[in-house]
């Protein structure tokens, strides 16, 4: 695949992604590779973004024409009050992680609970229908999970967060949206909070951590001998790549997988909403694995 030189003219469309902070996001890097690779006239650009300036701030971007953009921490649950347009998905999750504009409106879309599906089946080719999954963390990513895992027909979730009064509330909007009050969700899967403190030998078929724990910190935030996890792990961090709970997992012979290919898919599903034109995996894929290698250096 032949790589063009990025050109920036009158006619170039501007995607960027909305953060606070915003700096080691890997997004730009993978975004405009593909942009290239498909020879694309856009750019990625991110925009740092404080949460008091933000409804200014996206305001002012319509206006100035801008074609879409990413949403990251803080910033993926304030921007609903915003929108109009947005998918049924995303509504169900209670967060949004990627908007379209067109003629001075947004169409907004949640592509991180498909990336999250993707990642289970492409990169630990395990199934959830049936199975006992549980799933550490409360906040936006820990959100976007927990609704494809009822999307996919789970058998059991259980969801422990530091903060238990999180857990608890995710586990009743889950139960909500399987009564089909709140958008798509199958019914059928059992799901409630627990104690962080109270998961040993709960013995899940998969955990997912969905914290920031292990991101460089050197912990984990579970102990998986004690939990008895049976089948697979898989951790949303990706600095490092193999973080302690992987580590752990990888000494329990357990299937694993870190955090990079839900970034990768949230990202490739975002690209196809904003260009309708399927994402060069392969090339994204690189421009991660490069700019994750370039912060070593
Ligand atoms: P994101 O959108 O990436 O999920 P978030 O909404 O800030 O970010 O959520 C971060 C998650 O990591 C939360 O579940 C948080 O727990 P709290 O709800 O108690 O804040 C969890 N988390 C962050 N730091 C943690 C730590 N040191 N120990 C345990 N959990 C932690």
């Amino acid at each position: 695949m032949s790589e063009q030189e990025l050109r920036i003219d009158g006619a170039t469309r501007i995607y960027g992604i909305l953060g606070h902070p915003v700096r080691s996001s890997l997004s730009p890097a993978m975004h405009n590779a593909a942009f290239r690779a498909l020879g694309i006239n856009a750019a990625y650009v991110p925009f740092p973004v404080s949460p008091e300036h933000f409804p200014e701030v996206v305001r002012a971007l319509l206006l100035a024409g801008v074609s879409g953009f990413n949403l990251t921490v803080p910033h993926k649950i304030a921007i609903l009050p915003l929108l109009a347009d947005i998918t049924p998905e995303a509504r169900a999750i209670g967060a949004v992680n990627t908007v379209r504009c067109e003629n001075g409106s947004m169409a907004a879309t949640n592509t991180d609970a498909e990336g999250f599906r993707l990642s289970l089946e492409r990169d630990l080719a395990w199934q959830p229908a049936g199975k006992r999954v549980l799933l550490l963390g409360a906040g936006g990513a820990a959100r976007a999970i927990a609704f494809s895992l009822l999307q996919a027909g789970l058998g059991e979730l259980g969801i422990a967060n530091r903060t238990p009064a999180r857990a608890e509330a995710l586990a009743a909007d889950c139960r909500l949206a399987q009564a089909g009050a709140k958008g798509p969700a199958q019914p059928g899967t059992t799901v409630g909070a627990l104690e962080l403190g109270a998961t040993a030998g709960w013995a899940p078929d998969l955990l997912v951590n969905a914290t920031s724990v292990g991101m460089g910190d050197g912990k984990n935030p579970v102990e998986l001998v004690g939990l008895k996890v049976r089948e697979a792990v898989l951790d949303i961090v990706y600095t490092p790549a193999e973080t302690p709970l992987l580590a752990e997992a990888a000494r329990l012979g357990l299937a694993r997988a870190n955090g990079l290919g839900m970034l990768l898919y949230q990202g490739s599903l975002a690209f196809r909403f904003w260009t309708g034109q399927e994402a060069p995996l392969a090339v994204m894929r690189a421009a991660l694995e490069g700019g994750l290698e370039a912060r070593k250096g």
